[in-house]
């Protein structure tokens, strides 16, 4: 993953704004950060272990002047996470600084060619190679940009690059292969980065590289080129939509608690926009041969939620498939309807998975909520979810309001098809649109039940998450929040697959959460209480999620009680519930709850 910012200014200092940059880069990792200024003199570097945020405390950046430079924060993928491994990186000579976020394939055989011709390399990651290719070239007398070029064509893999070299210091390079770029336009200077959010409060016009294009940047313009046949583009810059405003925390310990809080929000403007967008998506979903949902991590959740209403409600099967296997799976057709499902609109294995449906002339729709994003502006049509900026690392509100934009798809679909009758569907939508009130009722119940069930079950170190049907998404988001964060394991499943063969590990110290739909779910219902009965006769620690009855409440330890009103509206209350267990579980625990160890918010890697 990794962000990367890059600014050339008109003789401004602006090492502040650089690092301001890449501070709104973290949740593309923490793991380590670093900036290389041009100072007049030569190529200054400051990296070290930590996000930029540690950094600045720690004082790393200060002091560090120029007016042109590169910044990076950095989730490790090739190296461990050292000082050394931090980017940028420098060519043997020091006259040439990158910063990378991507993967190189080859560059095990690059270095090693390298290495032979005399470079010595101060890193073990995948990235410096870059730096030591453009040496040689420019060393050869080869014009920058044209240094640039060359040895980015020896590489293979997935990269968003930002390059300064010595010799010109009013410019910077940067160049895209299936890694975002975009590229602001300010009144005193020209900024890089692989997010708007770094350039926004100084960048009120945008152009967004291709895959494949590589810029140029001076602080008055920037020049486009095919990478591969070196032909210029002209591309005109648009205007920077949408709220870039850095959400602040307010008086809540946590953005967790704080985005949690804001679910309420979030489900209400899913549920108002556009209908006739939501129609539009229903009838492509009808009228492809086959449709696919896909996601990753609790997008992928979000994405079987989905799955399973359009099945239940427009009576279609939509096989729902990991989109880092997706591509593998499928051979894609011009028939065929992938339904990616992100945040961020930036994941690479969603967003491989959506271009491989695109290049076969397949159709592709969107559930985002990054408007601008890649998926946004790829797909041939985007349902944006309209939850606002998400900043914690672990997805709340945003799954919450992905949900909803799934489940008015379904609903849609359900209607234009006939496979729900008029009433059903005016129930259905009935209770859809109850839930913000619903919310906004049980919240604080829902979280106090967390709060004591964190407590209580605080010493358990493994634990099993089990539902059925819609419920065993439920499930497999809830135990994804629960390992995310609280860094215990805990393995989501469908609670039918526990009796063959998994069993076999409920004991004393084995946890169970299991998610109870409510009496209106019928068999659904009483077939998770037998799953239920099978952990209670077998020794294992039970702790329910839903509307539980007084006999059901004898079988288990605790409950974390939800309304039981409905199936549908019962199912959001429970991912709230699966969200706060985690959440309270976690701080118990004293974990860095907004920035979980290992992780990033968006994982635009392979
Ligand atoms: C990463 C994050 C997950 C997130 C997933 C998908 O794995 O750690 O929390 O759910 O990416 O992100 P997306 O932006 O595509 O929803």
């Amino acid at each position: 993953m990794c962000g990367i910012v890059g600014m050339v200014t008109a003789g401004r200092d602006m090492a502040a704004d650089l690092v301001g940059g890449i501070r709104r880069l973290e949740y593309r990792g923490y793991d380590s950060s670093g900036v290389a200024l041009l100072n007049g003199k030569g190529i200054v570097v400051a990296k070290d272990i930590g996000g930029p945020s540690d950094l600045v405390g720690k004082r790393t950046f200060e002091g560090l002047h120029g007016s042109t430079g590169i910044a990076h924060t950095r989730w490790a993928t090739h190296g461990g996470v050292t000082q050394k491994n931090a980017h940028p990186h420098l060519s043997c000579d020091g006259q040439v600084a990158v910063v990378h976020n991507g993967v190189l394939s080859n560059y095990r055989e690059l270095r090693a060619a390298l290495e032979l011709r005399g470079h010595s390399f101060k890193s073990e990651t995948d990235t410096e190679v870059f730096a030591h290719l453009i040496e040689e070239k420019l060393k050869k007398g080869v014009p920058p940009r044209d240094a640039v070029r060359a040895s980015v064509l020896e590489l293979e893999g997935t990269y968003a690059f930002a390059v300064v070299i010595h010799s010109q210091p009013d410019r910077l390079w940067a160049l895209r292969k299936e890694s975002p770029l975009v590229v602001g336009f300010g009144a005193d200077r020209t900024i890089i980065a692989s997010d708007p959010l770094a350039l926004a409060s100084f960048c009120p016009e945008v152009l967004y590289l291709d895959d494949g294009e590589m810029v140029e940047i001076s602080s008055d313009g920037a020049k486009v080129w095919k990478i591969e046949s070196g032909l210029s583009v002209d591309r005109a810059r648009c205007k920077l939509e949408g709220d870039f405003a850095v959400p602040e925390r307010g008086a809540y310990p946590h953005f967790m608690l704080k985005e949690m809080a804001e679910a309420t929000i979030a489900v209400r403007t899913a549920l108002c926009s556009d209908p006739n967008a939501v129609t539009r998506g229903a009838e492509k979903l009808l009228a492809a041969e086959r449709v696919f949902f896909t996601g990753m991590g609790t997008a992928y959740h979000m994405a079987i939620f989905g799955h399973q209403l359009v099945a239940q409600w427009a009576k279609r099967f939509c096989p729902v498939v990991t989109a880092d296997e997706l591509p593998g799976l499928v051979f894609f057709e011009p028939g065929d309807l992938v339904i990616g499902v992100s945040q961020s609109g930036e994941t690479y294995d969603t967003m491989r998975a959506v271009r491989a449906a695109k290049s076969a002339g397949g159709g592709t729709l969107g559930i985002v909520n990054v408007a601008g994003s890649s998926m946004a502006r790829e797909c041939d049509q985007a349902l944006l979810q309209g939850a606002g900026p998400e900043i914690a690392v672990l997805a709340t509100k945003s799954a919450l309001s992905q949900a909803v934009v799934a489940a008015r798809l379904a609903l849609e679909a359900g209607r234009l098809s006939g496979g729900l009758s008029k009433e059903r569907h005016a129930e259905l939508l009935a209770e859809l649109n109850g839930l913000p009130a619903l919310l906004d009722e049980w919240r604080p119940k829902i979280e106090r039940d967390c709060q004591e069930a964190a407590a209580r079950f605080l010493g358990l170190e493994k634990w099993f998450f089990l539902g059925r049907g819609l419920f065993a998404s439920i499930a497999q988001e809830g135990a994804l929040k629960f390992k995310e964060v609280t860094y215990r394991h805990a393995e989501g499943m469908a609670a039918g697959f526990l009796k063959h063969g998994t069993i076999s590990l409920i004991d004393s110290e084995m946890g169970t959460v299991i998610f109870v739909p409510p009496t209106s779910a019928g068999e659904l219902r009483a077939m998770t209480i037998y799953a239920l009965e099978e952990v209670r006769s077998r020794g294992g620690p039970l702790l329910a999620v839903g509307a539980l009855n007084e006999s059901d409440r004898r079988h288990v330890d605790a409950v974390i009680g939800t309304s039981g009103k409905g199936e549908l509206s019962d199912a959001f209350l429970q991912i709230v519930a699966g969200q706060y267990l985690a959440y309270y579980t976690a701080r118990a625990l004293g974990r860095d709850i907004d920035r979980p160890r290992a992780l990033a918010k968006s994982v635009t890697v392979p």
